[in-house]
């Protein structure tokens, strides 16, 4: 149950709103075209009357961003493009003083090939003990030309690069990122390091990359599609490792919250157990198409996962791997999938707005935790991103078929008058802004209160000063085919209109927010939401 300001508690992350920036394109503070921490502080008022509780920043240390900073080459040290330690430190004691708490990104499965201990595996070759940290191995065939096996890479391609001296080692992403050996000691001892290196600058959590890939198979056996456990997916000893993490964190009254991509639930919930995870992301939500009785059974079904466990659900509908949700919402096929992302799929974007927006008001009033994508709340549209701009891995590893993700790592747009739409750059953005970006500015959202900005703002107000929205019970409502209703403890009752004719509206007291007008006889329109006082 949200609490009031102040009452909120130690469990502050059972109900909070998280912001995730993705540094690189929040907001350019020196002028260079790329975003940084210097940026970001000078934003940070457009994060508080947003009314947000936190912000989660993906990677921001030293990396030669082949992976968009996914690519740590030093844990301990903030890259130049970026800012400084010092100035990450004021950040975080800024965003604090407007109560805004800060999550860290963690990135255990893998290094930069950038990095001291790979670089020193290289150099001292095969036997070595720098070799161990990794998974090397000789390959396969008469004269070890074929790689150790036949895992399938999470970007596509292969898993396995051979080096000058004839060994191998295996990468799940590109060849630049090479995985650590999870069951060596020295790489938990480092990253229990790393961990506690940043609570004590005042960090109040941390998001794990790839959290279910770490172990893998100690036999590095081949993949045989349908057999369990995977090899590298999801592997028991995993929990291990999670749990002394959380004996880190809990020295600090840190927080976990873990990228878990796994379809069985019952296996999701094993790292949401008191002393494992406190979160992890919601990506059947996120990949959830528009439609009622889909949408029911994966709210129902997150609700009874995390029931047993005793965690919160987290709800997300967009971020930096996915496609921007206004243009998803447009398309004829509204789920989120990486294996149908294409090039020139059409969307109706007055439509995938007016669904995004009574999407945020059926996010923000389920039990749990939010995470909000930085221009979700300016409802920016995927950008079509020209060929030879492009930048992500997984368009060039796809061999040109997958779009990549960039289309949603566009710088944003705070003023529409200011050059480069005020992202601060003198020089063009490291990704360019598509035509019409300004119309999208955040100056321009803020007068009107119409905008998706002016929605944001009103729903997260009411969300905080309301009681009984956040982490507890949720009763459905008796409701025609194609509408969601449902009351929370606090008597907001939420009804989202899927069906393609206006609904009628139970009985209520007062309308808190509607996501777009009533229509003449106070019926909700097709594709809109509303907040109603019981
Ligand atoms: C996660 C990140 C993604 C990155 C990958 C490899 O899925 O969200 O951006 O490419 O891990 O680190």
């Amino acid at each position: 149950m949200a609490a009031p300001d102040s009452q909120r508690t130690d469990d502050w992350w059972r109900d909070a709103v998280i912001y995730q920036v993705y540094p690189r394109s929040f907001a350019d503070g020196d002028g260079d075209g790329t975003g940084d921490l210097a940026g970001v502080r000078a934003r940070l008022p457009h994060l508080a009357e947003l009314g947000v509780d936190a912000v989660w920043f993906t990677p921001w240390y030293v990396s030669p961003l082949v992976d968009g900073g996914y690519d740590v080459a030093d844990y301990r040290t903030i890259d130049p493009a970026f800012g400084t330690l010092g100035e990450a430190e004021k950040l975080i004691a800024e965003a604090r003083e407007l109560g805004i708490r800060t999550i860290v990104d963690i990135v255990p499965n893998h290094v930069s090939d950038q990095h001291a201990w790979f670089r020193a595996a290289l150099e001292a070759g095969p036997g070595s003990p720098e070799r161990e940290r990794f998974h090397f191995r000789p390959g396969r065939g008469e004269h070890g030309e074929l790689p150790p096996n036949d895992w399938p890479s999470q970007f596509s391609g292969r898993t396995w690069t051979r080096v000058p001296d004839g060994e191998w080692y295996l990468h799940l992403f590109t060849p630049e990122q090479p995985d650590l050996n999870w069951a060596h000691p020295e790489v938990r001892r480092e990253h229990e390091d790393v961990l506690r290196f940043w609570f004590e600058r005042g960090v109040a959590g941390v998001r794990i990359d790839s959290a279910a890939l770490l172990a893998k198979d100690p036999a590095l056996a081949d993949f045989v599609e349908g057999v369990d456990p995977h090899p590298y997916i999801d592997q028991d000893e995993l929990h291990d490792i999670y749990r002394s993490w959380r004996r880190v964190a809990d020295e600090f009254g840190g927080v976990f919250v873990g990228e878990v991509w796994l379809p069985d639930a019952e296996r999701f919930a094993r790292y949401l157990r008191p002393d494992e995870l406190h979160t992890a992301f919601n990506f059947n939500f996120l990949s959830c198409p528009w439609q009622a009785d889909r949408l029911r059974r994966t709210i129902d079904d997150t609700l009874a996962e995390h029931a047993p466990v005793g965690a919160p659900a987290t709800w997300v509908l967009c971020n930096h791997d996915v496609t921007r949700t206004v243009t998803r919402y447009g398309r004829e096929d509204t789920g989120f999938d990486f294996a149908k992302k294409a090039f020139g799929t059409p969307t109706d974007l007055a439509l995938g707005t007016r669904r995004a927006r009574a999407a945020a008001l059926l996010t923000l009033a389920l039990p749990g935790s939010v995470y909000l994508y930085q221009g979700e709340e300016l409802g920016l549209p995927e950008a079509d991103i020209p060929r030879e701009r492009i930048q992500d891995p997984m368009h060039f590893r796809s061999g040109g078929v997958d779009p990549g993700r960039d289309g949603c790592r566009v710088p944003l747009p705070w003023a529409a008058d200011a050059p480069y739409c005020g992202f601060g750059s003198e020089t063009e953005p490291w990704l360019p802004q598509p035509e019409g970006w300004a119309a999208y500015a955040a100056d321009r959202q803020s007068a009107d209160p119409a905008s998706m900005l002016s929605l944001y703002r009103e729903a997260l107000r009411l969300r905080r000063s309301t009681e009984g929205f956040g982490d507890g019970p949720l009763d459905w409502l008796p409701a025609p085919e194609g509408v969601l209703a449902f009351r929370r403890a606090g008597g907001t009752v939420c009804v989202v209109n899927l069906s393609a004719a206006p609904v009628d509206l139970p009985a209520h007291r007062a309308v808190l927010l509607v996501s777009g007008a009533l229509d003449g006889s106070g019926r909700l329109p097709a594709d809109t939401a509303v907040w109603l006082r019981a």
